[in-house]
Order: C-alpha cells, then sequence, then structure tokens
C-alpha cells in the first residue's frame, strides 16, 4: 500500500469522523514539496494580535467552544464589526484596531511584556487575492508554536498541533469572491505532558507565527510531491517519484530534466496520479561539504512547471565509518538552536539563518546538529547550498508520554513532516527521532517505531537518537537498548560540566560502547560567561570552557570507533531553566558565541582541532 493511498485513507478517515462528530475540521492537505518555490503571495509583515490568556475568543462563558456550536459563530475568528455608529451589537474585541506583531516571529522576544507569555494569542490579517479560473490556492505556514485554530473568512480551516514543522490548507474554495479575505490564526504556546515535546526543556518556549506565511498559486492539476535522489548507495541511478495533486492526476506526462546531466525523461502517473522512476545518470558531480555542487532540476506536468535546485550525493555506514559518496568522513559538527543570540528569538528569516551557518564554517564544520525539533526549510537549503552536512530531528525530548497513542501520533507527524520537507535535500544526512530520553520498555517500542518510520519514508538516510549512558565513576557505558536500531551510535557526555569534577579529571573517563557502529558524540560543552575569566577551575570562566575543550577532544579521541562530534553548542541561547543572575540569566551559555556575538576562548579550541581533523581526512 503506498504512503499516498495510506495517506489519503487516513484523511478521509478523519473528514468523516469530524463531520460525524459535528467538529468539522479539515485535515490539512499534503504538504506541497519545495512549496516557497511557487509563485506565491507572502502574507509576511505585520498582523494585528489580541492577547487571550482566558481564551474569551475561543470558548463561552460555559467553557463551550464557539466554533463547535451549531452556527459555528461567536469567537473572535468572526472578526465581527459594529453594523452602524450606534454600535448596537455588543463586540468586545476589534483586531483592526489592535497592535501589531511582526510574522515571522514569536511573541517573546517582540514586547517584554510576552517574554514568558504563555497562552493564546490571536493573530489577523487582511489579503486581497481574486482566484482565478483553474488555479488553486493553498495557505501555507512555515510553523506555528504550538497549537494553531486556522480560520479563513470567519470559516475554520483546522487545527495543528506541532511548533515547528509547516501547515497547509487548500482554500481554493474558501476565498472570498470579491477577492478580499482575513485570515485568522489562534496560537496557543501553552505546554502540556502529552504533547511533542513535553512539558519540561532546556529551551524558551518561543510562541506564535515563527516562520514565512504565504498563499502558494498552482494549476488545477498540479504537482504535489516528489522526490529525486541517487538511489540508496548507487551514483549512477536516480530514483525517486512525482506525485501529481488535484483533478485529472491520472496518466498524466510528467517530465524531469536535469539538463546539465544530460537527462530528460518522461513519466505516465498511475491511477493515483504517482509515476516513480529510476533512471541511469552519467557522471554526476556528487554534492559534498568540499563541493556543494547543485543542479538545475525541472519537473513539469501540462501547465504546471516546479524549479528545484538539488544535490546527489550518497551516505551510508560500513563498520565503524561513515561513507560520504563512498569515501569515510569525519563529522566536524557543532549543535545549534533555531534562534539569532544577538537579537534573542526564533531566527526569523535567511539573514539569520546564515549568520548561524557562517559561524559554523568560520569553526571549520562540515557538519551541524539542528537540534532539538525541525529547522526552518530555508536553513536546509542553505546548508545544501554552503556545505554543511546536517542531523534533522524531532523534538522527542526527555520525558515523552510514551503510553499514550495521540502523543505517538503526534510525534510520528511531525517526524513525516520533517521528511517530507527535507527528503529533497542533500546536506541532510541524519535523520533523528529524539534526544536523551529515559530507557523504558514503552519509550523503546515508541522510539523504535519513529525508527521504522523514517526509514519506510526514506531508506537512503542514517536513522539515530541522543542515547543514554551509564555511568559508574570513571566508567562510562554506552548499551541503551535503542542503539540497536540505529544506524549511528550517538550520545551526549557531559563529563567535566554536570558529572566528573574539573576539567582537568575528564581524560580519566573511558567508554565501554556496546555497539560496533560509528560513533558520534551529540553533545558535550560547558557554560562560560564571555569576558569573565578566571584559571581553569573556576566554573563559568571562559578557561574553565576552554580548558573542558581541551580535555574532552583528549578523552574522545580514545573512543577508536568516533567519527564525528556536534558539541553543545554554537551559541548561548535562551532557556527558563538557566535562572543564575550573574552567569546566566535566563540564558544557557554552553555556546562557544555569546550572546552580543563574542568568540569565547574554546571557539578556538575547537577550530585548531577542525583544522586538523580536515588535514587528516579531506585530503584522502
Ligand atoms: C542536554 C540537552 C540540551 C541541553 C543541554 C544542557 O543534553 O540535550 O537540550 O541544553 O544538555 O544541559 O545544556
Amino acid at each position: 500500500m503506498t504512503y499516498s493511498f495510506l495517506l489519503r485513507t487516513l484523511t478521509a478517515v478523519l473528514l468523516l469522523a469530524s463531520t460525524l462528530t459535528g467538529r468539522r475540521v479539515l485535515a490539512q492537505t499534503t504538504l506541497l514539496q519545495n512549496a516557497p518555490g511557487r509563485s506565491v503571495l507572502s502574507l509576511d509583515g505585520r498582523w494585528n494580535y489580541i492577547i487571550d490568556p482566558y481564551e474569551t475568543g475561543f470558548y463561552d462563558y460555559r467553557r463551550e467552544a464557539f466554533d463547535q456550536s451549531p452556527s459555528g459563530k461567536g469567537g473572535y475568528y468572526d472578526n465581527q464589526k459594529p453594523s452602524s455608529k450606534q454600535q448596537p451589537e455588543l463586540i468586545e474585541y476589534d483586531f483592526d484596531q489592535a497592535a501589531t506583531l511582526q510574522v515571522p516571529g514569536d511573541w517573546n522576544s517582540q514586547d517584554s511584556k510576552l517574554l514568558y507569555y504563555e497562552g493564546t494569542i490571536w493573530y489577523k490579517k487582511s489579503f486581497t487575492l481574486a482566484p482565478k479560473a483553474n488555479k488553486r490556492y493553498f495557505l501555507y505556514f512555515g510553523a506555528i508554536n504550538y497549537e494553531a485554530h486556522i480560520y479563513l473568512n470567519g470559516k475554520k480551516l483546522g487545527m495543528h498541533r506541532g511548533g515547528f514543522t509547516p501547515i497547509q490548507y487548500d482554500i481554493t474554495d474558501k476565498l472570498s469572491p470579491t477577492g478580499e479575505n482575513f485570515v485568522i490564526v489562534k496560537a496557543d504556546n501553552t505546554r502540556h505532558a502529552d504533547a511533542v515535546p513535553t512539558i519540561n526543556t532546556d529551551w524558551w518556549n518561543y510562541g506564535g507565527i515563527t516562520r514565512e506565511v504565504f498563499i502558494a498559486e498552482t494549476p488545477a492539476t498540479f504537482i504535489a510531491d516528489y522526490q529525486v535522489q541517487l538511489a540508496k548507495n548507487d551514483p549512477t541511478t536516480l530514483a525517486g517519484y512525482v506525485q501529481l495533486g488535484g483533478d485529472g492526476r491520472a496518466g498524466q506526462a510528467v517530465t524531469l530534466t536535469i539538463a546539465e546531466a544530460g537527462l530528460r525523461q518522461t513519466l505516465k502517473t498511475d491511477a493515483d496520479g504517482r509515476a516513480t522512476f529510476r533512471v541511469p545518470v552519467k557522471k554526476l558531480q556528487l554534492w559534498s561539504p568540499q563541493r556543494p555542487k547543485l543542479y538545475a532540476v525541472s519537473l513539469s506536468s501540462g501547465p504546471d512547471v516546479v524549479q528545484d535546485r538539488i544535490g546527489f550525493r550518497t551516505i551510508q555506514t560500513r563498520g565503524q565509518d561513515i561513507l560520504l559518496n563512498g569515501k569515510p568522513i569525519f563529522l566536524r559538527g557543532i549543535s545549534m538552536h533555531d534562534e539569532n543570540p544577538l537579537i534573542p528569538g526564533r531566527a526569523r528569516g535567511e539573514g539569520d539563518l546564515r549568520m548561524l551557518l557562517t559561524w559554523a564554517k568560520e569553526l571549520g564544520c562540515n557538519y551541524v546538529r539542528l537540534a532539538h525539533y525541525p529547522h526552518n526549510e530555508i536553513m536546509l537549503r542553505l546548508a545544501d547550498e554552503m556545505g554543511l552536512l546536517v542531523w534533522a530531528e524531532v523534538p522527542v525530548y526527555w520525558t515523552i508520554a510514551w503510553e499514550n497513542p495521540a502523543t505517538y501520533q503526534n510525534a510520528e507527524a511531525q517526524l513525516t513532516d520533517l521528511i517530507s520537507m527535507g527528503k529533497n535535500r542533500a546536506s541532510i544526512v541524519v535523520w533523528s527521532v529524539g534526544n536523551e530520553t529515559p530507557p523504558s520498555a514503552p519509550r523503546l517500542k515508541f522510539m523504535t517505531s519513529l525508527v521504522h518510520k523514517a526509514r519506510s519514508l526514506d531508506d537512503t538516510r542514517l536513522v539515530s537518537a541522543a542515547l543514554e549512558l551509564r555511568r559508574d565513576g570513571y566508567a562510562v557505558t554506552v548499551d541503551d537498548p535503542l542503539g540497536a536500531e540505529l544506524d549511528l551510535t550517538s550520545f551526549n557526555e557531559y563529563a567535566g560540566w554536570y558529572w566528573g569534577g574539573k576539567p582537568s579529571e575528564i581524560t580519566q573517563f573511558k567508554f565501554a560502547i556496546k555497539y560496533n557502529k560509528p560513533v558520534i558524540i551529540s553533545e558535550f560543552g560547558g557554560d562560560a560567561l564571555a569576558g569573565y575569566h578566571g584559571d581553569a577551575d573556576t566554573r563559568w570562566s571562559e578557561e574553565y570552557q576552554e580548558a573542558l575543550y581541551v580535555n574532552q577532544l583528549k578523552m574522545l579521541s580514545g573512543i577508536s570507533g568516533l567519527r564525528g562530534m556536534t558539541p553543545w553548542i554554537l551559541a548561548d541561547f535562551r532557556a527558563t531553566r538557566r535562572q543564575h543572575p550573574v552567569f546566566q540569566q535566563g540564558f544557557n551559555r554552553k555556546g562557544l558565541i555569546s550572546s552580543d556575538g563574542k568568540k569565547k576562548k574554546a571557539f578556538f579550541v575547537l577550530q585548531e582541532y577542525y583544522r586538523q581533523q580536515a588535514l587528516k581526512y579531506d585530503t584522502k
């Protein structure tokens, strides 16, 4: 049974269930592949907003949801206006006279009153769009953290949970014939124990419409999805599929063109509107960090033409080696959050993202860990362009509600959307199903299911997760049962910070690793307040962090299967757990770069180590 068939079945069941229960919620449509590449109407900019901690705009005073009432009316999403100057109707809100927030952008960093705010904020944006005949229109949000109810012209489009993956609705039949429309979003970043992530994390709970918003226009029958990559471990064969959407998608011709590779292949879609292919390619210039070659790829079907820039490479493991295009590689990485440290808050667009990756290149990286959740698609495209391999991750983080089926469905949906968004990006080489989750039978079942899901969606990339360790004095054992399911043995270890005394003691640690797989240290590090100086034993000083890195690198070099690392973390970032009034002030200070852009002493220790690693590996 194909994935698209399953997805359509699930959608149909959802719609039927929602209709029967009167809870008419439209399941979002399959995410358009390369949606930003479509001709779009951007809705970025100032949106009016209303703070609503009691959800007055959503529930009546008996706590019944307005949009589930027979009329479906009564909530802020009606955007009701008085019928005359006398204001005969009692209306206790007015978006158009309300203040505005910048979109994309979390609300916490835009107004000091909202820094710690957790709850609902309503957003409203008006736009003019006169729908053309034989066109379809998709409303697309890059991300809304965490739960979003979305309405167009007062009608509910749907509800979405998950703060870091795209949201999309087909609005073709819901646009106003006058061309004048308004979209209203109820965004709620309240944390929940059964959510993904759960109630406890070590990053700021930035709420709101945090990524780009636009309307994509397509022909009536359109190219909805596609994958164009090398077949697994085979640099001479392109494999993938094209999925058409809309009516009349069956039996259609689709042409795949990669002119620079001398490839032009015409396919025919099946009854589902899907065409798969496996075509031989002449010598492609393979993508790598040193030579991040991207090809212009064009897909056309009838009036629809989609252009993309795609790199081609293979990634696999052989014993304890990681092979990129058949050659052993060492992953010189760094972890990073989706946050601009200079203007703390979610990264606001390409400029912020390019700055972060430029710092990583300056550090000597060929690899980044985009922790702990799906990052912006723009980040993935920049990594393709700049030559950085990527570990992409879903926020199955710490103490997830392992035995709650809805929690698993949510995690699997976020993983599916992440893979859908990233599957054509050469830079992505690892799908991570989680981070530092406490071992138990329910956790193993939950995460093993995610591993299998990832492999069923994409068998060309590696699958991993940050595993748990067992410690007895200086003896560290890595035998987390989840490790048996993964391609890489990755784990976070904090010798010299959370455990094991001072930096000078770090080299006494020895690791016993159960699995004969490549070892990637997914985190190590320690806090330092930039500009605070002391000796190597003075916690919080730059010298302590520097000595920690020197000794960590010495100790880790003793692990025979070591094939990479992503120390924690590129830059200081906001975290509510970090409340020391002098050294933290609400920031996690493990950054190698401070929240005002200063490189700490440890930055140069890692930079030198990576320079030597590059000499050892890249010249082969
Ligand atoms: C953990 C966790 C990070 C956290 C870091 C820290 O390993 O994965 O999200 O920020 O350690 O404690 O600083």
